[in-house]
C-alpha cells in the first residue's frame, strides 16, 4: 500500500456509497435539479453529506447554522439529521448570497419534504452582513444560539465566519466546521509551492491562537478529489 492508491478514492467512495449510503431520490434530486438550474455542482458529495449528518446527530444538535446554501444539497442533510435528533423545533438556518442558488435551494429542501422556513430558513445576503443580524437577535433574546456552524462559503473569509461561528454557537460543545481548508491553504501559498498571497489569513494559524477552541484538520480524498476540513469543538 503507498499514497498512489488514490487514485481508487473515486472508486472506493462508489463501493462504499453503494453499501453505506444508497442516494436517496430526495438528495439525488437537489443535485439534478441544482445542474438542470445551472448551479455548479460544488456541494459536498454523498458521503460528505452523510458525515456531516452523523456529526449532528452524535452531538445531539437542533440547531444548525450553515454559511453558503448553493442548492440545499448541505442543508437537506442537516434538516434531516436534526428531524431524528427529535425532541421538535429543531431549525437549520443557512445564508446565501446568490438569490438564484437561494430559489433552487428552497425548491430542493422543500421537495426533500423539508418545511420551509420552519425546519430550514435560507437568509439572502452576504455572509458577513447577516451574521451580526442573527448575534442582535440571539442577544435579543429573539433567536436560539447554534449548535453545528458549518462553514462552506466563500473561502477568504473562512476565519471570519469561523470567528463568528465560535461567537453565535453554544458555548462549550459547540462545533464550528469549516469545509475546503485544504485546498485553501494550497490556494492562498500557505502550504505547497505557490507563493504566499499578500496579506492572507491563515484560519488555521488564527485557530491554533485561538484559546476559545480545540480544533484539527483533517484531509480527504474521494469521488471530489484532495481537500479537507477544519473542525473546532468550543471549550
Ligand atoms: N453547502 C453547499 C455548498 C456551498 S457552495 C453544499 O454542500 O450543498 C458555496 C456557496 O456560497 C455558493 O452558493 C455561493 O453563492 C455562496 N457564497 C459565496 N460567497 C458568499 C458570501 N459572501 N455570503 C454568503 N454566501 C456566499
Ligand atoms: C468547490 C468545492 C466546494 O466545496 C466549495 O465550497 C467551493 C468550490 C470546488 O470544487 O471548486
Ligand atoms: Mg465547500
Amino acid at each position: 500500500m503507498s499514497v498512489r492508491n488514490v487514485q481508487h478514492a473515486a472508486d472506493v467512495d462508489t463501493h462504499t456509497e453503494t453499501h453505506l449510503n444508497p442516494p436517496s431520490a430526495t438528495l439525488t434530486h437537489a443535485y439534478d435539479n441544482s445542474t438542470a438550474h445551472g448551479i455548479p455542482m460544488i456541494a459536498v458529495s454523498p458521503s460528505h453529506g452523510k458525515f456531516l449528518s452523523l456529526l449532528t446527530r452524535m452531538s445531539g444538535a437542533r440547531t444548525v447554522l450553515e454559511l453558503g446554501t448553493l442548492g440545499g444539497y448541505s442543508s437537506i442533510w442537516f434538516a434531516q439529521a436534526l428531524k431524528r435528533n427529535g425532541g421538535g423545533g429543531g431549525k437549520v438556518t443557512s445564508i446565501e448570497v446568490d438569490p438564484a442558488h437561494r430559489e433552487v435551494a428552497i425548491a430542493n429542501l422543500r421537495y426533500a419534504g423539508v418545511d420551509v422556513p420552519r425546519e430550514a430558513e435560507v437568509l439572502l445576503g452576504a455572509g458577513l452582513d447577516v451574521l451580526p443580524r442573527l448575534g442582535a437577535e440571539i442577544e435579543a433574546g429573539e433567536r436560539a444560539r447554534f449548535d453545528f456552524v458549518f462553514v462552506d462559503a466563500d473561502w477568504e473569509n473562512q476565519w471570519s465566519y469561523f470567528d463568528w461561528g465560535v461567537r453565535l454557537c453554544k458555548g462549550r460543545g459547540g462545533v464550528v466546521y469549516v469545509d475546503n481548508v485544504v485546498r485553501q491553504l494550497l490556494l492562498s501559498g500557505v502550504v505547497g509551492p505557490e507563493e504566499r498571497e499578500e496579506g492572507v489569513v491563515d484560519l488555521v494559524e488564527k485557530v491554533g491562537g485561538d484559546e476559545r477552541v480545540d480544533a484539527v484538520v483533517i484531509q480527504t480524498v474521494g469521488a471530489k478529489d484532495y481537500d479537507g476540513f477544519l473542525m473546532a469543538v468550543v471549550k
